[in-house]
């Protein structure tokens, strides 16, 4: 049985960083939300890096590998793509990622994560 995403707003489309992220605080989970301008296009993933498990994926940066956008850690400068979640610097690690859509000036996530492209990886990967 399908399973029906539950959005909750994060922040007005004014607030968010242009080309960055910024972190989402949502139960106890932090939620790594991006506002990729330069592609007009918006991504959320969980915040916390499989590395070393530091809360630190929204103050990393972005860019794109031809189509892929992704986001490289600050700390170790792992990266990660932002559509699917998969480890794009050869490590076997992944991170959530999560639905985002914007109506009326205000950006949502949904709560359900997205499930991987390969479909096998889960959060608790460590690289
Ligand atoms: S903590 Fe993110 S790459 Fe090491």
């Amino acid at each position: 049985m399908e399973q029906k995403t539950k959005w909750f707003a994060a922040c007005r489309v004014e607030d968010a960083v242009e080309n960055g992220g910024v972190s989402v605080k949502y139960g106890h989970d932090q939620i790594a939300l991006f506002y990729f301008t330069r592609r007009n296009e918006w991504y959320a993933t969980q915040n916390e890096c499989p590395h070393r498990k530091q809360m630190a994926l929204s103050r990393g940066i972005i860019g794109s590998n031809g189509d892929e956008p992704k986001v490289a850690c600050p700390f170790h400068k792992k990266t990660f793509s932002l559509a699917t979640g998969e480890c794009t610097s050869g490590d076997e690690c992944s991170i959530k990622t999560y639905p985002v859509k914007v109506e009326n000036g205000l950006v949502y996530i949904g709560t359900e994560p997205l499930p991987h492209a390969s479909g096998t990886r889960t959060m608790a990967d460590q690289c």
